[in-house]
């Protein structure tokens, strides 16, 4: 099976909408963009940054008002988001922009391509994975981002003692992301099975959302042995 045709056979854990840019975004997508790009043909993302410093990556950024938030107050990372929806890395980039943060990078591709073939072996020190899609259908539990697959690239690219941080307002998502995370001999929980939220969260954009539901906010975090 040839790449293209892996490509479109996948399940994927968004669906691509044509989300509709603002003039700002489509101005900071052609002009602020190059600048934080990761491209596809790059075979380790940390070649992407001036300086190397411990990587960091944000699983599904959203609209990157936590990326940005994170990336300023933690200037000894590198960060790398994986974001498909348009306008939030145009929202991103051009907040990263107007805080002159260098430390931040950009792939706007499918994350689960990202972590399987464009990032090295245990050369990462975290990963954030936040308020993912729940997908609370059942017969659409196979979109979830938080799969066998996705923890084995997860396992993979942790360096030893190397963080997975999800967090999520759905509790059965809670439960699966446990259930998922636990069939890796890789990975050990530090919680029972949850941990009060690490003061490097901040709240997101759908947490809030969640909350205003009244929906409980469960946080998890792994370490690679
Ligand atoms: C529910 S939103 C959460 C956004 C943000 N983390 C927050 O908490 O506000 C999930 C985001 O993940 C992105 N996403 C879903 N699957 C993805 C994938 N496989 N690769 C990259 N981004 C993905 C979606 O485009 C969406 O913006």
């Amino acid at each position: 099976m040839g790449d293209e045709e892996r490509f479109q056979r996948r399940v994927r854990s968004f669906v691509r909408r044509p989300g509709r840019l603002t003039e700002a975004q489509r101005r900071a997508l052609q002009e602020d963009l190059p600048r934080y790009a990761i491209q596809p043909a790059l075979d380790d993302v940390r070649s992407a940054f001036v300086r190397s410093a411990p990587l960091v990556i944000e699983v599904g950024f959203g609209n990157g008002e936590a990326l940005a938030w994170m990336a300023a107050r933690e200037p000894e990372h590198n960060f790398v988001g994986i974001e498909v929806h348009e306008p939030g890395v145009g929202r991103l980039v051009r907040r990263l922009d107007e805080l002159g943060l260098d430390n931040v990078r950009v792939a706007m591709r499918d994350a689960v391509e990202v972590l399987g073939g464009q990032v090295a072996a245990a050369s990462v020190a975290q990963i954030r994975l936040y308020f993912p899609d729940p997908w609370p259908k059942k017969r659409h539990h196979k979109r979830r981002i938080v799969q066998l697959e996705f923890i084995s690239h997860v396992a993979r690219v942790l360096q030893p003692g190397g963080l997975l941080h999800m967090a999520t307002d759905w509790e059965p998502y809670a439960r699966w992301m446990v259930e998922v995370a636990e069939a890796s001999t890789d990975l050990v929980n530090l919680g029972q099975p949850f941990v009060e939220c690490p003061a490097w969260r901040p709240q997101t954009r759908f947490e809030r959302r969640g909350l205003g539901r009244g929906h409980q906010i469960f946080d998890l975090l792994y370490r690679r042995c």
